[in-house]
């Protein structure tokens, strides 16, 4: 049976399509329509995915009513009606819908390889839940705690991020690598009165932050954005720390746009021995997670390499030859991935030894000069060159670099790097290129990051690839 699941009318929209436990396609709304983070899917997306074949199901990734009823009541933004109802693509298939801290835990477990585990589901807020616990077992996955509206860590960062001047439910990602350059412990307490024990907050973010009272210079904005991350990672270690104790298994699911934080997820790995963060743990991975709990069994995961495909082999030769050449090689192959990172196959890829990279890079994709870049490393060399004895094969965790010196351009101001480990299952032409890069090099790490401007989606098909290289005369290596 195939099962189209389907994420919208909040943000990041998206489907995914199964069929017996094989992922046949998922990819994100935004990468068709060019509207960064688009609440609606569209029928070029739902074209794409019906080229897998014509679903028998539809699975929604949350209750549609309970959502507008708590938006009417409570406030908050989202609820239109999702397009999918109306698109004649998907006529007359039956729709059966679940819950959306349900979606995000199934989205979780079901690609992970445990066969029982803690799964902690955080977000701003679903239809009234805001953070659940659940228990993983065989195939079975069961609500064990849920905490509800207001209390929210999701809210409590989205919150901050809009009162910096950042969009909130989108720019969170901006606030966390801002918080390297900020003091952690100028708003320290003040911040902290706003959240000041793991269940406790005396607030309701939903409508932001109103009651701040003094001006916000630019350098406080840092300093706001470190107090928020150390104020997050401290409540973030309490509530882990204790469903670890409440909860037999040693192995961590975690789940909802809280897991995107990757510099605090970091601390899990001081909690629980195996942790699982699919590569696309906000809503949009719930297309997967809706169409996973009506599959209701483990899927074959084989990596997030799941979208838009542009065919032909990985141009190892050429990127090599490029990043000898030019230092920076952008690429665009294969099947585009699921999920917010670039993780070779709609990435720039550049020489993380020359610190003048990093300002090249950021010129090219027009981006804050501030914002670091992430390293992609050969996995057996990952702990040699980063503080981890962890794999993170999709740049979720920030561990200490071990050689700053060596290449400086993917090391954040406070000597951490958001790392992503490869190995030749994983990406086999990805593994080829940093083989021959370390072969010539002696360095088995590259920086990667996303193939897209600031505030623009990640290139998708071969359209957006004709127009980067007409707009900005520069050439994307493809086989
Ligand atoms: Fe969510």
């Amino acid at each position: 049976m195939k099962i189209l699941g389907i994420n919208e009318t909040t943000h990041d929209a998206a489907v995914c399509l199964i069929e017996d436990g094989e992922v046949l396609f998922a990819a994100h709304a935004e990468r068709y329509s060019k509207q960064k983070n688009d609440w609606f899917t569209n029928d070029s997306l739902i074209s794409n995915a019906l080229s897998y074949g014509k679903p028998d199901q539809i699975a929604y990734y949350e209750d549609y009513w309970l959502k507008k009823l708590r938006i009417a009541r409570h406030g908050g933004f989202g609820g239109g009606k999702p397009y999918y109802k109306s698109s004649p693509l998907l006529k007359g298939i039956p729709v059966k819908s679940f819950k959306h801290h349900y979606s995000h835990a199934a989205a979780g477990y079901y690609t992970s390889q445990f066969s029982n585990a803690v799964i902690v589901v955080l977000d701003a807020i679903g239809e009234l839940d805001t953070s659940s616990i659940w228990i993983g077992n065989g195939d079975k996955i069961k609500l064990h705690k849920k905490w509800g509206y207001p209390f929210s860590f999701g809210l409590f960062y989205s919150a901050f991020t809009d009162l910096i001047g950042l969009k909130a439910n989108e720019e969170e990602y901006i606030m966390m690598g801002m918080a390297a350059y900020g003091d952690p412990y100028k708003y320290y307490d003040k911040v902290s009165e706003y959240f000041p024990a793991v269940y406790r907050q005396k607030y309701n973010f939903h409508s932001g932050i109103t009651d701040w009272g003094q001006e916000i210079t630019e350098q406080d904005k840092f300093d706001i954005a470190a107090s928020v991350q150390q104020i997050y990672e401290e409540r973030l270690w309490d509530f882990m720390y204790i469903a670890r104790q409440e909860l037999p298994s040693r192995n961590l699911v975690f789940m909802g746009g809280c897991a995107l934080n990757s510099k605090a997820n970091t601390l899990l790995w001081d909690i629980f021995p195996n942790v699982w963060i699919m590569p696309n743990p906000g809503d949009a991975g719930s297309a997967l997670g809706a169409a996973a709990a009506l599959y209701g069994k483990h899927l074959n995961w084989q990596g997030p390499y799941l979208g838009h495909d542009l065919g032909g082999e990985y141009p190892v030769d050429k990127i090599v030859n490029a990043l000898i050449k030019d230092k920076i090689a952008p690429v665009a192959s294969g099947r585009a991935e699921y999920g917010p990172r670039a993780l070779g196959n709609r990435s720039i890829l550049a020489d993380p030894r020359d610190p003048n990279i990093k300002d090249k890079v950021n010129l090219i994709k027009k981006r804050e000069l501030f914002r670091p870049f992430a390293p992609v490393v050969m996995e057996e060399y990952a702990s040699e060159w980063f503080d981890m004895d962890y794999t993170s094969p999709y740049m979720q965790y920030t561990p200490r670099c071990l050689k700053p010196k060596l290449i400086p351009s993917v090391v954040h101001a406070d000597g951490t790097s958001r790392v992503q480990t490869v190995n030749v299952w994983q990406h086999s032409g990805l593994y080829s290129v940093l083989e021959n890069w370390y072969e010539k090099t002696g360095v088995p790490v590259l920086l990667n990051t996303s193939l897209n401007v600031k505030g623009q989606p990640l290139l998708n098909d071969l359209d957006d690839v004709d127009l980067w290289e007409k707009t900005y005369a520069s050439h994307i290596l493809r086989n």
